[in-house]
């Protein structure tokens, strides 16, 4: 029995470090060197190959090495094989920090005074309280429900939107498409932690900007496939939305001569927002695969069906 490990090799000499300390029974592979495929029970991985896959016969649990698993492709993994998300700390403290920059960003009109600057011009606009400003987040799992507790000491007034209905301390919750229109309808900054599925693939596009406050700004933390860009375009270039903060984009990385580079309403970072931390994250993921080989049910199982 053997843990294949199939994503950037430096983090993975973090973990096989960590493995060998606390789980030396376990012989950890860093891929190519994947030793006896059919050994292999357990993969760690941000994109497995459909052949890699293939090639590993005994394959029981896959663990995505991020917290969306729409790269994976579900419908190329056996059904036998359980897939578990990343759910880790290191992920969430960068994601809030990363959301909670964006947003005060944005409340605080930064790219209007960035474009100010260039131009030289010495303009103060109004202050709006934070009390005042709206945030929705879309989005109320383990990433977007820590954002929200971290922006709660600002005092923004803040709302969530998720699939199925929740009831957060302080925070308006909507959900289903029966609650977007209410919630979008309240969302200065909106900002969009969903996974990527079938169902929403494309939700912020032109319809869904209408519905927003004239004015609002955009934050998306989730994936590129999220947005429909041209879209986007559109309401900045009309003043319908006031600026976007993307962290992900499709494809990545963003091509030469895309709009979005030179867009002055637009911040543009190369999917940083959170990083999956090999010294938190292995030791995650040693816990569950203890509680597998114990016939405890595994933690952080992706529902197929859902899609995340
Ligand atoms: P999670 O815990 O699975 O939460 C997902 C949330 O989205 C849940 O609240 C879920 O609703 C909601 N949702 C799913 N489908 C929906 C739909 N059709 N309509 C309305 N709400 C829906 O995921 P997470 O750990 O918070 O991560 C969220 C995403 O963040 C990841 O999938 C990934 O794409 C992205 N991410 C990005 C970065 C980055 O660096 N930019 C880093 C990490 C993660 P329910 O609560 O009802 O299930
Ligand atoms: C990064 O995007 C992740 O899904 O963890």
């Amino acid at each position: 029995m053997s843990i294949l490990y199939r994503s950037e090799a430096e983090r993975g000499r973090i973990w096989a470090g960590i493995f060998a300390a606390e789980a030396p029974d376990l012989p950890f592979h860093i891929w190519p060197d994947t030793g006896n495929p059919e050994a292999i029970e357990y993969l760690i991985a941000w994109q497995p190959p459909a052949d890699l896959l293939r090639s590993l016969t005994n394959l029981k649990v896959l663990f995505s090495i991020g917290a969306g698993v729409d790269q994976i492709g579900l419908d190329q993994v056996p059904e036998t094989v359980s897939v578990v998300r990343m759910v880790e700390p290191g992920i969430a403290s960068g994601m809030v920090e990363f959301a909670t920059m964006a947003v005060l960003a944005l409340h605080r009109n930064v790219l209007d005074y960035q474009r100010a600057q260039r131009s030289a011009e010495w303009r103060q606009l109004e202050v709006v309280p934070a009390a005042q400003r709206r945030v929705g987040i879309m989005g109320l799992g383990v990433l977007g429900q820590a954002v929200l507790q971290a922006l709660a000491p600002f005092g923004f007034a803040l709302r969530g939107w998720s699939r199925t209905p929740k009831q957060l301390p302080g925070i308006a919750c909507y959900s289903g498409s029966d609650g977007l229109e209410a919630f979008l309808g309240g969302s200065d900054i909106l900002v969009c932690l969903l996974p990527l599925t079938d169902a929403t693939r494309h939700i912020l596009d032109q319809r869904l900007f209408t519905r927003l406050p004239k004015g609002a700004a955009l934050v998306n933390l989730g994936r590129g496939g999220h947005l429909d860009q041209a879209a986007l375009l559109e309401v900045l270039d009309s003043g319908r939305l006031s600026a976007a903060v993307l962290d992900v984009c499709e494809p990545e990385p963003l091509p030469s001569g895309h709009p979005f580079w030179q867009h002055p309403s637009i911040l543009l970072t190369p999917h940083i927002a959170a990083v999956t931390r090999p010294e938190t994250s292995a030791r995650i993921v040693l816990e569950n695969i203890r509680r597998y080989r114990r016939g405890e049910p595994l933690r952080n199982v992706v529902d197929r069906a859902a899609g995340y």
